[in-house]
Protein backbone atom coordinates (compact mmCIF):
# COMPACT_ATOMS: atom_id res chain seq x y z
CA UNK A 1 0.00 0.00 0.00
CA UNK A 2 2.85 2.24 0.62
CA UNK A 3 3.89 4.59 -2.33
CA UNK A 4 7.04 3.42 -3.16
CA UNK A 5 8.64 6.28 -5.24
CA UNK A 6 8.12 9.92 -4.58
CA UNK A 7 7.72 11.45 -8.17
CA UNK A 8 7.89 15.23 -7.02
CA UNK A 9 6.51 15.99 -10.52
CA UNK A 10 3.40 17.70 -11.06
CA UNK A 11 0.34 16.60 -12.94
CA UNK A 12 0.33 19.75 -15.03
CA UNK A 13 4.33 19.86 -15.81
CA UNK A 14 3.99 16.25 -17.59
CA UNK A 15 0.45 16.38 -18.97
CA UNK A 16 0.87 19.88 -20.76
CA UNK A 17 3.10 20.63 -23.82
CA UNK A 18 5.09 23.63 -23.06
CA UNK A 19 6.39 26.32 -25.24
CA UNK A 20 10.36 27.16 -25.48
CA UNK A 21 10.97 30.89 -25.13
CA UNK A 22 14.26 32.52 -25.47
CA UNK A 23 17.15 33.63 -22.77
CA UNK A 24 17.96 36.80 -22.39
CA UNK A 25 21.38 37.57 -24.43
CA UNK A 26 23.37 40.55 -23.69
CA UNK A 27 21.68 43.66 -22.02
CA UNK A 28 18.27 45.13 -22.83
CA UNK A 29 16.43 48.36 -21.99
CA UNK A 30 11.95 48.29 -21.01
CA UNK A 31 9.20 50.28 -19.34
CA UNK A 32 8.87 47.28 -16.98
CA UNK A 33 10.82 44.18 -16.09
CA UNK A 34 8.64 41.25 -14.62
CA UNK A 35 10.62 39.20 -12.48
CA UNK A 36 8.71 35.16 -12.44
CA UNK A 37 7.16 33.94 -15.45
CA UNK A 38 4.06 32.88 -13.75
CA UNK A 39 0.31 33.85 -13.52
CA UNK A 40 1.30 36.88 -11.08
CA UNK A 41 3.88 37.91 -13.89
CA UNK A 42 2.06 37.10 -17.09
CA UNK A 43 -1.48 38.64 -15.61
CA UNK A 44 0.26 41.96 -14.92
CA UNK A 45 2.15 41.86 -18.41
CA UNK A 46 -1.10 41.46 -20.00
CA UNK A 47 -2.17 45.19 -18.46
CA UNK A 48 0.81 46.70 -19.05
CA UNK A 49 1.04 46.06 -22.56
CA UNK A 50 -2.61 46.70 -23.68
CA UNK A 51 -1.32 50.02 -21.96
CA UNK A 52 1.39 50.54 -24.20
CA UNK A 53 4.45 49.71 -21.82
CA UNK A 54 7.25 47.26 -23.21
CA UNK A 55 7.72 44.83 -20.40
CA UNK A 56 10.23 42.17 -20.66
CA UNK A 57 9.33 38.89 -18.49
CA UNK A 58 12.16 37.10 -17.10
CA UNK A 59 11.25 33.74 -15.60
CA UNK A 60 14.41 31.70 -13.91
CA UNK A 61 13.52 28.09 -15.50
CA UNK A 62 10.47 27.85 -17.80
CA UNK A 63 6.90 29.48 -17.84
CA UNK A 64 4.73 28.48 -15.09
CA UNK A 65 7.15 25.67 -13.72
CA UNK A 66 7.07 27.50 -10.49
CA UNK A 67 4.40 27.90 -8.22
CA UNK A 68 1.49 28.10 -10.63
CA UNK A 69 2.41 24.51 -11.99
CA UNK A 70 2.37 22.60 -8.86
CA UNK A 71 -1.12 24.18 -7.80
CA UNK A 72 -4.32 22.51 -7.93
CA UNK A 73 -6.15 24.89 -10.52
CA UNK A 74 -8.84 25.77 -8.43
CA UNK A 75 -10.57 28.80 -8.50
CA UNK A 76 -12.64 30.19 -5.76
CA UNK A 77 -13.77 33.48 -4.06
CA UNK A 78 -13.39 31.53 -0.50
CA UNK A 79 -9.75 31.71 0.87
CA UNK A 80 -7.24 28.95 2.96
CA UNK A 81 -8.24 30.03 6.05
CA UNK A 82 -11.48 30.78 5.64
CA UNK A 83 -13.84 33.88 4.89
CA UNK A 84 -14.89 34.21 8.30
CA UNK A 85 -11.46 34.76 9.40
CA UNK A 86 -11.23 38.02 7.19
CA UNK A 87 -14.66 38.76 8.88
CA UNK A 88 -13.38 38.45 12.51
CA UNK A 89 -9.94 40.14 12.06
CA UNK A 90 -10.96 43.07 9.39
CA UNK A 91 -14.36 43.83 8.26
CA UNK A 92 -17.51 43.26 6.89
CA UNK A 93 -16.45 45.49 4.15
CA UNK A 94 -13.25 43.96 3.89
CA UNK A 95 -14.98 40.97 3.63
CA UNK A 96 -17.35 41.65 0.78
CA UNK A 97 -14.15 43.37 -0.90
CA UNK A 98 -11.51 39.86 -0.39
CA UNK A 99 -14.75 37.97 -2.42
CA UNK A 100 -15.46 40.88 -4.86
CA UNK A 101 -11.79 41.26 -5.92
CA UNK A 102 -11.13 37.54 -6.03
CA UNK A 103 -14.59 37.04 -8.57
CA UNK A 104 -13.09 39.87 -10.69
CA UNK A 105 -9.73 38.01 -11.10
CA UNK A 106 -11.75 34.50 -11.86
CA UNK A 107 -13.42 36.93 -14.13
CA UNK A 108 -10.25 37.96 -15.96
CA UNK A 109 -8.85 34.57 -16.25
CA UNK A 110 -12.19 33.67 -17.96
CA UNK A 111 -11.86 36.59 -20.52
CA UNK A 112 -8.12 35.83 -21.21
CA UNK A 113 -9.06 32.28 -22.12
CA UNK A 114 -12.15 33.71 -24.40
CA UNK A 115 -9.71 36.65 -25.81
CA UNK A 116 -7.15 34.44 -26.93
CA UNK A 117 -8.89 31.03 -27.25
CA UNK A 118 -6.66 29.80 -24.28
CA UNK A 119 -7.35 25.52 -24.31
CA UNK A 120 -6.99 25.02 -20.92
CA UNK A 121 -9.89 22.83 -19.80
CA UNK A 122 -11.32 25.84 -17.84
CA UNK A 123 -15.42 24.88 -16.31
CA UNK A 124 -17.38 26.92 -13.87
CA UNK A 125 -18.14 24.23 -11.58
CA UNK A 126 -19.18 24.79 -7.55
CA UNK A 127 -16.79 25.16 -4.60
CA UNK A 128 -17.90 22.84 -1.37
CA UNK A 129 -16.86 23.72 1.86
CA UNK A 130 -18.35 20.09 3.98
CA UNK A 131 -18.07 17.68 7.21
CA UNK A 132 -18.40 14.21 7.20
CA UNK A 133 -19.75 12.37 10.48
CA UNK A 134 -15.88 11.74 11.32
CA UNK A 135 -14.91 15.10 11.13
CA UNK A 136 -18.68 16.88 12.61
CA UNK A 137 -17.12 18.53 15.49
CA UNK A 138 -15.99 21.12 12.73
CA UNK A 139 -19.22 21.46 11.44
CA UNK A 140 -19.74 24.54 13.44
CA UNK A 141 -16.73 26.28 11.34
CA UNK A 142 -19.01 25.55 8.17
CA UNK A 143 -22.13 27.19 9.78
CA UNK A 144 -19.55 30.47 10.09
CA UNK A 145 -18.67 29.83 6.69
CA UNK A 146 -21.73 29.90 5.50
CA UNK A 147 -22.67 32.99 7.22
CA UNK A 148 -19.42 35.01 6.37
CA UNK A 149 -20.27 34.09 2.37
CA UNK A 150 -23.81 35.14 3.21
CA UNK A 151 -22.94 38.42 4.14
CA UNK A 152 -19.55 38.86 1.22
CA UNK A 153 -22.50 38.61 -1.01
CA UNK A 154 -22.30 34.83 -1.87
CA UNK A 155 -25.30 33.17 -3.07
CA UNK A 156 -24.86 29.76 -1.35
CA UNK A 157 -26.76 26.37 -0.89
CA UNK A 158 -26.64 24.18 2.23
CA UNK A 159 -27.47 21.06 0.88
CA UNK A 160 -24.88 18.40 -1.12
CA UNK A 161 -25.37 18.03 -5.31
CA UNK A 162 -26.83 14.71 -6.23
CA UNK A 163 -24.26 12.42 -6.48
CA UNK A 164 -21.94 13.79 -3.88
CA UNK A 165 -18.85 11.01 -3.43
CA UNK A 166 -19.62 11.65 0.29
CA UNK A 167 -22.18 11.60 3.42
CA UNK A 168 -21.92 14.71 4.52
CA UNK A 169 -22.63 16.32 7.99
CA UNK A 170 -22.70 19.96 7.24
CA UNK A 171 -21.86 22.06 3.75
CA UNK A 172 -21.69 25.36 2.12
CA UNK A 173 -21.85 25.09 -1.56
CA UNK A 174 -20.77 27.94 -3.61
CA UNK A 175 -21.98 28.05 -7.57
CA UNK A 176 -20.08 29.33 -10.24
CA UNK A 177 -16.33 28.91 -8.97
CA UNK A 178 -14.19 27.60 -11.77
CA UNK A 179 -11.24 25.12 -12.49
CA UNK A 180 -8.37 24.77 -15.22
CA UNK A 181 -5.14 23.34 -15.91
CA UNK A 182 -2.98 26.23 -14.55
CA UNK A 183 0.05 25.68 -16.94
CA UNK A 184 -1.82 25.17 -19.95
CA UNK A 185 -3.50 28.64 -19.57
CA UNK A 186 -0.16 30.63 -18.48
CA UNK A 187 1.95 29.07 -20.98
CA UNK A 188 -0.65 29.72 -24.00
CA UNK A 189 -1.30 33.02 -22.36
CA UNK A 190 2.82 34.04 -22.52
CA UNK A 191 2.35 32.61 -26.28
CA UNK A 192 0.14 35.09 -26.77
CA UNK A 193 1.34 38.00 -25.29
CA UNK A 194 5.15 37.36 -27.16
CA UNK A 195 5.86 40.20 -29.29
CA UNK A 196 7.86 43.71 -29.50
CA UNK A 197 6.46 45.13 -26.86
CA UNK A 198 6.58 41.71 -24.77
CA UNK A 199 9.79 39.54 -24.32
CA UNK A 200 8.69 36.23 -22.45
CA UNK A 201 12.70 35.43 -21.66
CA UNK A 202 13.38 31.74 -19.94
CA UNK A 203 16.10 29.92 -18.30
CA UNK A 204 17.01 33.80 -17.29
CA UNK A 205 18.00 33.81 -13.80
CA UNK A 206 17.92 37.03 -11.74
CA UNK A 207 20.78 37.44 -9.53
CA UNK A 208 20.03 41.13 -7.59
CA UNK A 209 17.61 43.77 -8.09
CA UNK A 210 18.76 47.48 -7.48
CA UNK A 211 16.49 49.94 -7.49
CA UNK A 212 16.63 53.51 -8.61
CA UNK A 213 16.20 55.53 -11.85
CA UNK A 214 16.21 53.24 -14.01
CA UNK A 215 16.17 49.83 -11.91
CA UNK A 216 19.11 47.39 -12.91
CA UNK A 217 18.18 43.89 -12.69
CA UNK A 218 21.21 41.36 -13.21
CA UNK A 219 20.43 38.15 -14.82
CA UNK A 220 22.71 35.24 -15.93
CA UNK A 221 22.53 36.33 -19.26
CA UNK A 222 22.56 39.98 -19.14
CA UNK A 223 21.23 42.98 -17.70
CA UNK A 224 17.77 44.50 -17.72
CA UNK A 225 17.10 48.16 -17.40
CA UNK A 226 13.65 49.47 -16.75
CA UNK A 227 11.53 51.91 -14.85
CA UNK A 228 9.97 49.69 -12.83
CA UNK A 229 10.66 45.96 -11.32
CA UNK A 230 7.35 43.82 -10.58
CA UNK A 231 8.86 40.82 -7.96
CA UNK A 232 6.35 38.36 -9.23
CA UNK A 233 8.41 35.33 -7.54
CA UNK A 234 5.75 34.20 -5.37
CA UNK A 235 7.39 35.71 -2.18
CA UNK A 236 9.87 38.70 -3.41
CA UNK A 237 13.36 37.48 -3.72
CA UNK A 238 16.02 39.79 -1.07
CA UNK A 239 15.51 41.16 1.84
CA UNK A 240 12.05 42.38 2.65
CA UNK A 241 10.08 43.30 5.76
CA UNK A 242 7.33 41.01 4.77
CA UNK A 243 9.10 38.03 4.93
CA UNK A 244 9.17 38.40 8.85
CA UNK A 245 5.45 38.69 8.64
CA UNK A 246 4.48 35.46 6.73
CA UNK A 247 4.80 31.99 7.34
CA UNK A 248 6.13 29.77 4.35
CA UNK A 249 4.62 26.17 4.31
CA UNK A 250 4.59 23.32 1.76
CA UNK A 251 1.45 20.77 0.90
CA UNK A 252 1.59 17.75 -0.38
CA UNK A 253 -0.68 16.47 -3.20
CA UNK A 254 -1.33 13.47 -5.18
CA UNK A 255 -2.96 12.72 -8.61
CA UNK A 256 -4.56 8.84 -8.29
CA UNK A 257 -6.18 6.89 -11.12
CA UNK A 258 -9.72 5.59 -9.32
CA UNK A 259 -11.71 2.65 -10.77
CA UNK A 260 -15.24 3.66 -11.46
CA UNK A 261 -16.26 7.25 -12.05
CA UNK A 262 -14.81 10.36 -10.99
CA UNK A 263 -16.49 12.76 -8.68
CA UNK A 264 -18.43 15.70 -10.90
CA UNK A 265 -16.09 18.60 -11.33
CA UNK A 266 -15.94 20.73 -8.79
CA UNK A 267 -13.80 22.11 -5.81
CA UNK A 268 -14.03 19.59 -2.66
CA UNK A 269 -12.83 21.04 0.43
CA UNK A 270 -13.11 18.25 3.24
CA UNK A 271 -12.13 19.55 6.35
CA UNK A 272 -10.58 17.23 8.99
CA UNK A 273 -9.82 18.29 12.69
CA UNK A 274 -6.46 20.17 11.70
CA UNK A 275 -7.09 21.02 8.40
CA UNK A 276 -8.84 20.41 4.84
CA UNK A 277 -8.14 18.54 2.58
CA UNK A 278 -8.75 19.89 -1.21
CA UNK A 279 -10.11 17.57 -4.18
CA UNK A 280 -10.68 18.03 -7.45
CA UNK A 281 -11.11 15.71 -10.65
CA UNK A 282 -9.22 16.40 -13.84
CA UNK A 283 -9.67 14.93 -17.38
CA UNK A 284 -7.07 15.19 -19.72
CA UNK A 285 -8.50 13.81 -22.79
CA UNK A 286 -8.89 10.11 -22.61
CA UNK A 287 -6.66 10.31 -18.80
CA UNK A 288 -9.04 10.95 -15.94
CA UNK A 289 -7.10 12.09 -12.53
CA UNK A 290 -8.35 12.54 -9.01
CA UNK A 291 -6.20 15.63 -7.37
CA UNK A 292 -5.49 15.50 -3.55
CA UNK A 293 -3.95 17.88 -1.54
CA UNK A 294 -3.15 18.56 2.08
CA UNK A 295 -0.96 17.73 4.74
CA UNK A 296 0.33 21.64 5.16
CA UNK A 297 3.71 22.18 7.20
CA UNK A 298 5.90 24.44 8.12
CA UNK A 299 8.68 24.47 6.04
CA UNK A 300 12.46 22.99 7.66
CA UNK A 301 9.82 22.01 10.43
CA UNK A 302 9.11 18.56 10.19
CA UNK A 303 11.77 15.75 10.40
CA UNK A 304 9.76 13.13 8.43
CA UNK A 305 8.15 14.64 5.27
CA UNK A 306 7.46 11.68 3.59
CA UNK A 307 5.08 10.60 6.32
CA UNK A 308 2.33 13.33 4.55
CA UNK A 309 2.48 11.95 1.42
CA UNK A 310 1.54 8.67 3.15
CA UNK A 311 -1.11 10.31 4.95
CA UNK A 312 -2.78 11.50 2.07
CA UNK A 313 -2.33 8.13 0.61
CA UNK A 314 -4.12 6.91 3.63
CA UNK A 315 -6.42 9.39 2.72
CA UNK A 316 -7.67 9.01 -0.69
CA UNK A 317 -7.54 5.32 0.05
CA UNK A 318 -10.23 5.09 2.41
CA UNK A 319 -12.82 6.98 0.67
CA UNK A 320 -11.94 6.45 -3.07
CA UNK A 321 -11.06 2.84 -4.76
CA UNK A 322 -7.87 3.75 -5.52
CA UNK A 323 -6.16 1.99 -9.06
CA UNK A 324 -2.43 3.89 -8.76
CA UNK A 325 -0.90 7.03 -7.79
CA UNK A 326 0.24 8.67 -10.90
CA UNK A 327 2.26 11.91 -9.57
CA UNK A 328 2.69 13.28 -6.20
CA UNK A 329 4.32 16.76 -5.40
CA UNK A 330 4.49 19.62 -3.03
CA UNK A 331 3.54 22.99 -3.60
CA UNK A 332 4.90 26.07 -1.16
CA UNK A 333 2.55 29.33 0.18
CA UNK A 334 3.38 31.72 2.73
CA UNK A 335 0.51 32.43 5.05
CA UNK A 336 0.46 36.25 5.90
CA UNK A 337 -0.13 37.24 9.58
CA UNK A 338 -3.42 39.03 9.02
CA UNK A 339 -4.84 36.85 6.39
CA UNK A 340 -4.57 39.22 3.46
CA UNK A 341 -1.61 39.12 0.67
CA UNK A 342 0.52 41.63 0.34
CA UNK A 343 0.18 43.30 -3.31
CA UNK A 344 1.79 46.25 -4.52
CA UNK A 345 4.20 48.87 -4.07
CA UNK A 346 7.36 47.97 -1.76
CA UNK A 347 7.55 49.91 1.38
CA UNK A 348 10.97 50.97 1.49
CA UNK A 349 11.56 51.30 -3.14
CA UNK A 350 9.32 53.19 -4.70
CA UNK A 351 9.80 51.88 -8.09
CA UNK A 352 9.81 48.40 -7.04
CA UNK A 353 6.62 45.98 -6.71
CA UNK A 354 5.65 43.01 -4.45
CA UNK A 355 3.05 40.47 -4.43
CA UNK A 356 3.16 37.67 -1.81
CA UNK A 357 1.55 36.41 1.22
CA UNK A 358 -0.71 34.31 -1.02
CA UNK A 359 -1.48 31.57 1.59
CA UNK A 360 -3.16 28.58 -0.55
CA UNK A 361 -4.96 30.73 -3.07
CA UNK A 362 -2.23 32.11 -5.32
CA UNK A 363 -3.72 31.76 -8.98
CA UNK A 364 -6.55 33.78 -7.87
CA UNK A 365 -4.63 36.68 -5.59
CA UNK A 366 -1.91 36.39 -8.41
CA UNK A 367 -4.04 37.59 -11.39
CA UNK A 368 -5.40 40.10 -8.82
CA UNK A 369 -1.68 41.08 -7.85
CA UNK A 370 -1.14 41.12 -11.90
CA UNK A 371 -4.27 43.32 -12.44
CA UNK A 372 -3.70 45.73 -9.28
CA UNK A 373 0.11 46.54 -9.68
CA UNK A 374 -0.52 46.79 -13.16
CA UNK A 375 -2.65 49.73 -11.95
CA UNK A 376 -0.56 51.24 -9.45
CA UNK A 377 2.43 51.44 -12.24
CA UNK A 378 -0.01 52.89 -14.90
CA UNK A 379 -1.39 55.80 -11.77
CA UNK A 380 -4.98 53.89 -12.46
CA UNK A 381 -7.64 53.62 -9.57
CA UNK A 382 -7.51 50.27 -8.42
CA UNK A 383 -10.56 49.83 -5.22
CA UNK A 384 -8.44 46.96 -3.81
CA UNK A 385 -5.14 48.52 -4.11
CA UNK A 386 -4.98 49.70 -0.69
CA UNK A 387 -6.41 47.01 1.27
CA UNK A 388 -3.65 44.68 0.30
CA UNK A 389 -0.68 47.08 0.18
CA UNK A 390 2.56 45.82 2.10
CA UNK A 391 2.56 49.47 3.72
CA UNK A 392 -0.70 48.66 5.71
CA UNK A 393 -0.45 48.16 9.32
CA UNK A 394 -2.93 46.26 10.90
CA UNK A 395 -1.38 45.62 14.55
CA UNK A 396 -4.66 43.95 15.72
CA UNK A 397 -5.07 41.43 12.95
CA UNK A 398 -1.46 40.53 12.94
CA UNK A 399 -0.18 41.05 16.38
CA UNK A 400 -0.54 37.63 17.75
CA UNK A 401 1.10 35.71 14.75
CA UNK A 402 3.77 38.48 13.85
CA UNK A 403 5.26 38.14 17.55
CA UNK A 404 5.05 34.21 17.62
CA UNK A 405 6.50 34.13 13.94
CA UNK A 406 9.31 36.58 14.80
CA UNK A 407 10.66 34.85 17.60
CA UNK A 408 10.52 31.52 16.08
CA UNK A 409 12.43 32.95 13.52
CA UNK A 410 14.83 34.28 16.12
CA UNK A 411 14.60 30.41 18.03
CA UNK A 412 15.83 28.61 14.37
CA UNK A 413 18.94 31.04 14.61
CA UNK A 414 20.17 30.61 17.56
CA UNK A 415 18.99 26.53 17.73
CA UNK A 416 20.31 26.25 14.93
CA UNK A 417 23.47 27.73 14.71
CA UNK A 418 24.48 26.28 18.56
CA UNK A 419 23.21 22.93 17.85
CA UNK A 420 25.69 21.26 15.46
CA UNK A 421 26.24 17.27 14.41
CA UNK A 422 29.63 15.40 14.62
CA UNK A 423 31.86 14.99 12.16
CA UNK A 424 31.82 11.35 12.74
CA UNK A 425 27.84 11.16 12.01
CA UNK A 426 29.00 11.37 8.38
CA UNK A 427 29.37 7.85 8.20
CA UNK A 428 26.10 6.79 9.66
CA UNK A 429 24.01 8.84 6.74
CA UNK A 430 22.71 6.05 4.85
CA UNK A 431 21.36 6.02 1.64
CA UNK A 432 19.18 8.67 0.30
CA UNK A 433 19.32 10.83 3.92
CA UNK A 434 20.67 14.12 4.62
CA UNK A 435 21.77 15.42 7.49
CA UNK A 436 23.62 18.68 8.65
CA UNK A 437 26.88 18.46 10.34
CA UNK A 438 30.15 20.30 12.22
CA UNK A 439 33.25 20.14 10.26
CA UNK A 440 36.60 22.30 10.44
CA UNK A 441 34.18 24.77 12.46
CA UNK A 442 31.79 24.96 9.47
CA UNK A 443 28.11 24.07 9.44
CA UNK A 444 27.40 21.72 6.37
CA UNK A 445 24.73 20.42 4.95
CA UNK A 446 25.39 16.01 3.55
CA UNK A 447 23.74 14.07 1.79
CA UNK A 448 24.45 10.68 0.42
CA UNK A 449 23.35 9.84 -2.87
CA UNK A 450 21.76 6.39 -4.32
CA UNK A 451 25.23 5.46 -5.36
CA UNK A 452 27.05 6.04 -2.04
CA UNK A 453 28.80 9.36 -2.78
CA UNK A 454 28.44 12.50 -0.51
CA UNK A 455 27.03 15.73 -1.57
CA UNK A 456 28.45 18.43 0.73
CA UNK A 457 27.34 21.91 0.82
CA UNK A 458 27.05 24.54 3.53
CA UNK A 459 24.51 24.48 6.03
CA UNK A 460 23.63 28.47 6.05
CA UNK A 461 21.34 29.96 3.84
CA UNK A 462 22.53 32.75 1.84
CA UNK A 463 19.25 35.07 2.64
CA UNK A 464 19.84 35.87 6.32
CA UNK A 465 21.89 32.87 7.52
CA UNK A 466 19.66 30.31 9.34
CA UNK A 467 20.32 26.80 8.79
CA UNK A 468 19.14 24.41 6.28
CA UNK A 469 16.49 21.34 7.17
CA UNK A 470 16.77 17.72 5.74
CA UNK A 471 13.50 17.35 3.53
CA UNK A 472 12.96 13.28 3.14
CA UNK A 473 10.12 13.79 1.29
CA UNK A 474 11.66 16.10 -1.27
CA UNK A 475 15.25 15.03 -0.57
CA UNK A 476 15.90 19.05 -0.58
CA UNK A 477 17.11 21.25 2.20
CA UNK A 478 14.86 23.77 3.60
CA UNK A 479 15.16 27.01 5.58
CA UNK A 480 13.21 27.29 8.59
CA UNK A 481 12.94 31.13 8.71
CA UNK A 482 12.05 32.45 4.91
CA UNK A 483 11.05 29.20 3.16
CA UNK A 484 14.13 29.21 1.06
CA UNK A 485 14.44 25.66 -0.52
CA UNK A 486 17.70 24.24 -2.35
CA UNK A 487 18.98 21.37 -3.68
CA UNK A 488 21.28 18.60 -2.94
CA UNK A 489 24.20 20.32 -4.35
CA UNK A 490 23.17 23.93 -3.15
CA UNK A 491 21.38 25.21 -6.02
CA UNK A 492 18.78 27.71 -5.13
CA UNK A 493 15.03 26.27 -5.74
CA UNK A 494 12.45 28.97 -4.34
CA UNK A 495 12.09 31.32 -2.09
CA UNK A 496 13.96 34.93 -1.38
CA UNK A 497 17.30 33.74 -1.79
CA UNK A 498 18.60 34.81 -5.14
CA UNK A 499 21.71 32.39 -4.38
CA UNK A 500 22.65 29.06 -3.53
CA UNK A 501 24.09 26.81 -0.94
CA UNK A 502 27.73 28.08 -0.75
CA UNK A 503 30.62 25.25 -1.55
CA UNK A 504 32.01 24.08 1.47
CA UNK A 505 35.13 26.65 2.75
CA UNK A 506 37.43 23.57 2.87
CA UNK A 507 38.13 20.70 0.42
CA UNK A 508 37.63 17.42 1.86
FE1 LIG B 1 15.51 33.67 5.12
FE2 LIG B 1 16.70 31.29 4.92
S1 LIG B 1 14.97 31.98 3.88
S2 LIG B 1 17.18 32.92 6.26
Amino acid sequence: MEIKHFTNRALWSESTSKHDFPRLTGDIEVDVAIVGGGITGLSAAYNLVKSGKKVAVLEALQVGMGTTGSSTGNLYASIDEYLFTIGSKHSEEALKAVVASRLSAIDFIEQRIQEYNISCDFRRVPFYLFTTADTSAKSNQIEKEQQAAVKAGLNISKSPPENFPFSVDEIVNIPDQAQFNPLKYVSQLALALQGDNCQILENTKVLKVEEGEPCTVHTSHGTVRAKQVIMATHTPKGIYAVHTAMEPYREHAMAVKIKGELPAGGIYWHMQLTQHYSLRPYIDGSEQFLLVLGEAYKVGHENDTAQNFKKIEEYVRANFNVESIAYTWAAQHYKPADALPYIGNSPTEKNIFIATGFAADGLVYGTLSGMIISDLIMNKENPYAKMYSPTRFTPIASATKFVKENLDVGYQLVKDLLFYGDADEVKDIKIGQGKTIKLNNERLAVYRDEQGAVHLVSGICPHMGCAVHWNNGEKTWDCPCHGSRFGIDGEVLEGPAFTGLAKPKHSH
